[in-house]
Protein backbone atom coordinates (compact mmCIF):
# COMPACT_ATOMS: atom_id res chain seq x y z
CA UNK A 1 0.00 0.00 0.00
CA UNK A 2 1.32 3.86 -1.23
CA UNK A 3 0.47 5.11 2.73
CA UNK A 4 1.98 8.74 1.28
CA UNK A 5 -1.02 10.08 0.59
CA UNK A 6 -2.95 8.42 3.88
CA UNK A 7 0.41 10.02 5.99
CA UNK A 8 0.15 13.52 3.95
CA UNK A 9 -4.03 13.72 4.67
CA UNK A 10 -3.69 12.57 8.50
CA UNK A 11 -1.81 15.55 8.81
CA UNK A 12 -3.88 18.18 7.29
CA UNK A 13 -7.04 16.91 8.86
CA UNK A 14 -4.57 16.91 12.44
CA UNK A 15 -3.66 20.91 11.72
CA UNK A 16 -7.39 21.66 10.97
CA UNK A 17 -8.96 19.69 13.63
CA UNK A 18 -6.05 21.49 15.81
CA UNK A 19 -6.78 25.35 14.54
CA UNK A 20 -10.39 24.24 15.75
CA UNK A 21 -10.19 23.16 18.71
CA UNK A 22 -7.46 26.43 19.36
CA UNK A 23 -10.54 28.63 18.71
CA UNK A 24 -13.19 27.15 21.04
CA UNK A 25 -11.25 28.82 23.46
CA UNK A 26 -12.73 31.94 22.02
CA UNK A 27 -16.35 30.40 21.67
CA UNK A 28 -17.06 28.54 24.88
CA UNK A 29 -16.42 24.80 26.16
CA UNK A 30 -19.72 22.79 27.30
CA UNK A 31 -18.23 20.30 30.15
CA UNK A 32 -20.16 16.87 31.20
CA UNK A 33 -18.94 14.21 33.40
CA UNK A 34 -18.90 9.96 31.58
CA UNK A 35 -18.49 7.59 33.97
CA UNK A 36 -17.63 9.39 37.57
CA UNK A 37 -17.14 13.15 37.74
CA UNK A 38 -13.90 13.40 37.53
CA UNK A 39 -13.97 11.80 33.94
CA UNK A 40 -15.02 14.40 31.69
CA UNK A 41 -15.76 15.42 28.00
CA UNK A 42 -16.59 18.22 26.53
CA UNK A 43 -18.84 19.11 23.15
CA UNK A 44 -15.25 19.76 21.53
CA UNK A 45 -13.88 15.78 22.00
CA UNK A 46 -17.57 15.21 20.42
CA UNK A 47 -16.66 17.52 17.39
CA UNK A 48 -13.53 16.56 16.53
CA UNK A 49 -14.25 13.26 16.91
CA UNK A 50 -16.82 13.59 14.52
CA UNK A 51 -15.04 15.75 11.94
CA UNK A 52 -12.09 13.18 11.81
CA UNK A 53 -14.66 10.63 11.33
CA UNK A 54 -16.61 12.28 8.66
CA UNK A 55 -14.19 13.13 6.61
CA UNK A 56 -12.06 9.69 7.43
CA UNK A 57 -15.76 7.82 6.08
CA UNK A 58 -15.75 9.85 2.91
CA UNK A 59 -12.20 9.18 1.48
CA UNK A 60 -11.63 5.95 2.95
CA UNK A 61 -14.62 3.89 2.88
CA UNK A 62 -13.33 0.52 3.57
CA UNK A 63 -11.13 1.92 6.65
CA UNK A 64 -12.46 1.11 10.47
CA UNK A 65 -12.48 4.15 13.01
CA UNK A 66 -12.41 3.07 16.58
CA UNK A 67 -12.73 6.14 18.37
CA UNK A 68 -13.03 7.27 22.02
CA UNK A 69 -16.60 9.01 22.05
CA UNK A 70 -18.09 6.65 20.29
CA UNK A 71 -18.56 7.81 16.81
CA UNK A 72 -16.69 5.52 15.35
CA UNK A 73 -17.14 1.87 14.60
CA UNK A 74 -17.31 -1.06 17.12
CA UNK A 75 -13.69 -2.51 16.16
CA UNK A 76 -13.63 -6.44 17.67
CA UNK A 77 -11.08 -7.23 15.23
CA UNK A 78 -8.02 -5.71 13.49
CA UNK A 79 -7.70 -6.59 10.33
CA UNK A 80 -7.82 -4.43 7.80
CA UNK A 81 -6.99 -0.75 7.83
CA UNK A 82 -8.06 0.77 11.48
CA UNK A 83 -7.59 4.44 12.66
CA UNK A 84 -7.55 4.59 16.23
CA UNK A 85 -8.55 7.92 17.45
CA UNK A 86 -8.33 10.30 20.80
CA UNK A 87 -9.45 13.91 19.87
CA UNK A 88 -8.48 15.17 22.59
CA UNK A 89 -5.91 12.92 24.95
CA UNK A 90 -5.83 15.20 28.56
CA UNK A 91 -9.75 16.40 28.33
CA UNK A 92 -8.38 17.29 32.64
CA UNK A 93 -5.85 19.54 31.15
CA UNK A 94 -7.68 20.88 27.95
CA UNK A 95 -10.20 21.95 30.74
CA UNK A 96 -8.68 22.98 33.60
CA UNK A 97 -5.21 24.33 31.95
CA UNK A 98 -6.22 25.25 28.33
CA UNK A 99 -2.53 23.14 27.34
CA UNK A 100 -1.01 20.31 28.01
CA UNK A 101 -3.91 18.07 25.71
CA UNK A 102 -3.29 16.11 22.68
CA UNK A 103 -4.47 14.60 19.62
CA UNK A 104 -3.59 11.27 19.05
CA UNK A 105 -4.03 9.26 16.08
CA UNK A 106 -2.84 5.71 15.25
CA UNK A 107 -2.68 3.93 11.43
CA UNK A 108 -2.79 0.27 12.00
CA UNK A 109 -2.55 -2.39 9.39
CA UNK A 110 -3.93 -5.97 10.23
CA UNK A 111 -2.79 -4.96 13.89
CA UNK A 112 0.45 -3.34 12.65
CA UNK A 113 1.40 0.42 13.39
CA UNK A 114 2.21 2.07 10.01
CA UNK A 115 1.77 5.33 10.95
CA UNK A 116 1.44 7.11 14.19
CA UNK A 117 0.81 10.79 15.01
CA UNK A 118 0.73 12.51 18.40
CA UNK A 119 -0.39 17.16 17.96
CA UNK A 120 0.50 19.07 21.40
CA UNK A 121 -2.29 21.22 19.71
CA UNK A 122 -1.03 24.55 22.39
CA UNK A 123 2.62 24.10 21.33
CA UNK A 124 2.20 23.56 17.99
CA UNK A 125 4.26 20.49 17.82
CA UNK A 126 3.05 17.71 15.71
CA UNK A 127 5.04 13.88 16.46
CA UNK A 128 4.73 11.84 13.89
CA UNK A 129 6.25 8.39 12.28
CA UNK A 130 5.82 6.00 9.94
CA UNK A 131 7.42 2.02 10.26
CA UNK A 132 10.77 1.68 9.51
CA UNK A 133 11.16 5.61 8.52
CA UNK A 134 12.13 7.22 11.69
CA UNK A 135 10.12 9.26 13.78
CA UNK A 136 10.28 13.16 13.88
CA UNK A 137 9.27 16.14 15.69
CA UNK A 138 7.82 18.73 13.00
CA UNK A 139 10.61 18.02 10.51
CA UNK A 140 13.38 17.20 13.25
CA UNK A 141 14.07 13.28 13.43
CA UNK A 142 14.24 11.92 16.65
CA UNK A 143 17.39 9.89 17.48
CA UNK A 144 17.39 6.51 19.21
CA UNK A 145 17.33 5.96 22.10
CA UNK A 146 19.78 5.82 25.07
CA UNK A 147 19.98 2.82 27.44
CA UNK A 148 19.66 4.08 31.24
CA UNK A 149 19.24 2.01 34.94
CA UNK A 150 16.91 3.00 36.94
CA UNK A 151 19.11 5.40 38.69
CA UNK A 152 19.73 8.00 35.99
CA UNK A 153 16.27 7.64 34.49
CA UNK A 154 13.57 9.60 34.77
CA UNK A 155 9.98 8.08 35.01
CA UNK A 156 6.86 9.33 33.58
CA UNK A 157 4.23 7.91 37.08
CA UNK A 158 1.29 9.02 37.94
CA UNK A 159 0.81 9.16 42.18
CA UNK A 160 -2.58 6.74 42.37
CA UNK A 161 0.05 3.49 41.67
CA UNK A 162 2.31 4.26 44.54
CA UNK A 163 -1.18 4.24 46.84
CA UNK A 164 -2.17 0.92 47.23
CA UNK A 165 -4.18 0.00 43.98
CA UNK A 166 -6.58 -2.93 42.51
CA UNK A 167 -3.68 -3.41 39.50
CA UNK A 168 -0.14 -3.73 40.94
CA UNK A 169 1.17 -4.02 44.70
CA UNK A 170 2.58 -0.70 45.61
CA UNK A 171 5.53 -1.29 47.99
CA UNK A 172 7.73 -1.71 44.54
CA UNK A 173 6.14 1.32 42.64
CA UNK A 174 7.66 3.26 46.48
CA UNK A 175 11.11 1.77 45.67
CA UNK A 176 11.13 2.64 42.46
CA UNK A 177 10.14 6.18 42.94
CA UNK A 178 13.18 6.24 45.46
CA UNK A 179 15.36 4.60 43.55
CA UNK A 180 14.40 6.50 40.28
CA UNK A 181 16.36 10.16 39.65
CA UNK A 182 12.78 11.84 39.71
CA UNK A 183 9.28 11.42 38.66
CA UNK A 184 6.52 13.13 36.28
CA UNK A 185 3.29 13.17 35.37
CA UNK A 186 1.45 15.02 32.57
CA UNK A 187 -1.70 13.96 32.13
CA UNK A 188 -1.64 12.98 28.80
CA UNK A 189 -0.67 9.55 27.72
CA UNK A 190 -0.19 10.36 24.32
CA UNK A 191 2.68 12.84 25.02
CA UNK A 192 3.85 10.76 27.91
CA UNK A 193 5.12 8.48 24.81
CA UNK A 194 6.23 11.44 22.53
CA UNK A 195 8.12 12.49 25.89
CA UNK A 196 9.74 9.07 26.21
CA UNK A 197 10.56 9.10 22.48
CA UNK A 198 11.81 12.44 22.48
CA UNK A 199 14.53 11.14 25.40
CA UNK A 200 12.65 13.83 27.52
CA UNK A 201 11.66 10.92 30.42
CA UNK A 202 12.91 7.38 30.36
CA UNK A 203 9.78 5.86 30.77
CA UNK A 204 6.60 5.54 30.94
CA UNK A 205 3.92 3.54 33.31
CA UNK A 206 0.08 3.26 33.68
CA UNK A 207 -2.02 0.37 34.74
CA UNK A 208 -5.07 1.57 32.56
CA UNK A 209 -4.75 3.14 29.45
CA UNK A 210 -7.21 2.13 26.41
CA UNK A 211 -6.02 1.52 22.37
CA UNK A 212 -6.83 5.22 21.47
CA UNK A 213 -4.40 6.72 23.97
CA UNK A 214 -1.44 4.74 22.98
CA UNK A 215 -1.50 3.31 19.10
CA UNK A 216 -0.35 6.90 17.59
CA UNK A 217 2.26 7.28 20.60
CA UNK A 218 3.79 3.66 19.56
CA UNK A 219 4.44 4.07 16.22
CA UNK A 220 6.53 6.99 17.00
CA UNK A 221 8.10 4.96 20.23
CA UNK A 222 8.86 2.43 18.23
CA UNK A 223 10.90 4.50 15.37
CA UNK A 224 13.21 5.48 18.22
CA UNK A 225 13.95 1.91 19.61
CA UNK A 226 11.51 1.66 22.51
CA UNK A 227 9.67 -0.80 23.77
CA UNK A 228 6.37 -0.97 24.76
CA UNK A 229 4.12 -4.03 26.13
CA UNK A 230 1.37 -4.26 28.85
CA UNK A 231 3.06 -4.91 32.20
CA UNK A 232 3.02 -8.58 31.75
CA UNK A 233 5.25 -7.88 29.03
CA UNK A 234 2.86 -8.95 26.12
CA UNK A 235 1.95 -7.09 22.95
CA UNK A 236 -0.94 -4.93 23.17
CA UNK A 237 -4.19 -6.93 22.26
CA UNK A 238 -5.74 -2.71 21.50
CA UNK A 239 -9.00 -4.30 21.63
CA UNK A 240 -9.72 -2.77 25.14
CA UNK A 241 -8.25 -1.41 28.50
CA UNK A 242 -4.83 -2.52 29.15
CA UNK A 243 -1.67 -1.90 31.92
CA UNK A 244 1.30 -0.06 30.08
CA UNK A 245 4.82 0.00 30.22
CA UNK A 246 7.32 1.69 27.69
CA UNK A 247 10.59 2.65 28.15
CA UNK A 248 14.27 2.26 26.57
CA UNK A 249 14.87 -2.13 26.51
CA UNK A 250 17.24 -2.18 29.14
CA UNK A 251 14.90 -0.14 31.46
CA UNK A 252 11.89 -1.71 30.31
CA UNK A 253 12.95 -5.17 31.29
CA UNK A 254 14.18 -3.54 34.38
CA UNK A 255 10.73 -2.27 35.41
CA UNK A 256 9.33 -5.64 34.51
CA UNK A 257 11.96 -7.71 36.15
CA UNK A 258 12.18 -5.63 39.49
CA UNK A 259 9.30 -3.05 40.11
CA UNK A 260 6.05 -4.12 38.58
CA UNK A 261 4.05 -6.75 40.45
CA UNK A 262 0.65 -7.28 39.16
CA UNK A 263 -2.17 -8.30 41.12
CA UNK A 264 -4.04 -11.41 40.32
C1 LIG B 1 -6.52 10.09 29.79
C2 LIG B 1 -5.11 10.63 29.80
C3 LIG B 1 -4.46 10.37 31.15
C4 LIG B 1 -4.45 8.90 31.49
C5 LIG B 1 -5.88 8.36 31.45
C6 LIG B 1 -6.51 8.62 30.07
P1 LIG B 1 -8.36 11.35 28.27
O1 LIG B 1 -7.14 10.29 28.53
O2 LIG B 1 -4.31 10.05 28.81
O3 LIG B 1 -3.13 10.83 31.17
O4 LIG B 1 -3.92 8.71 32.77
O5 LIG B 1 -5.87 6.98 31.72
O6 LIG B 1 -7.83 8.12 30.08
O7 LIG B 1 -9.54 10.85 29.04
O8 LIG B 1 -7.89 12.68 28.72
O9 LIG B 1 -8.56 11.23 26.80
CA1 LIG C 1 -7.10 9.49 26.24
CA1 LIG D 1 -9.87 11.71 25.09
Amino acid sequence: MNWGPIDRYAKSLIKEAGHHIRHSFFTGIEVSAKSSENDLVTNIDKEIEQFFIRRIRQNFPDHRVMGEEGFGDTVETLEGVVWFLDPIDGTMNFIHQKRNFAISLGIYLDGVGVLGYVYDVMAGDLYSAEKGEGAYLNDIRLLPLKETAVEESVIGVNASWVAPNRYAEHEPMIELVNRCRGTRSYGSAALELTHVAAGRIDAYLSMRLSPWDVAGGMVIANEVGAVATTMDGSALSLLGQETFVVANPGLHRQLLGEFIRLKK
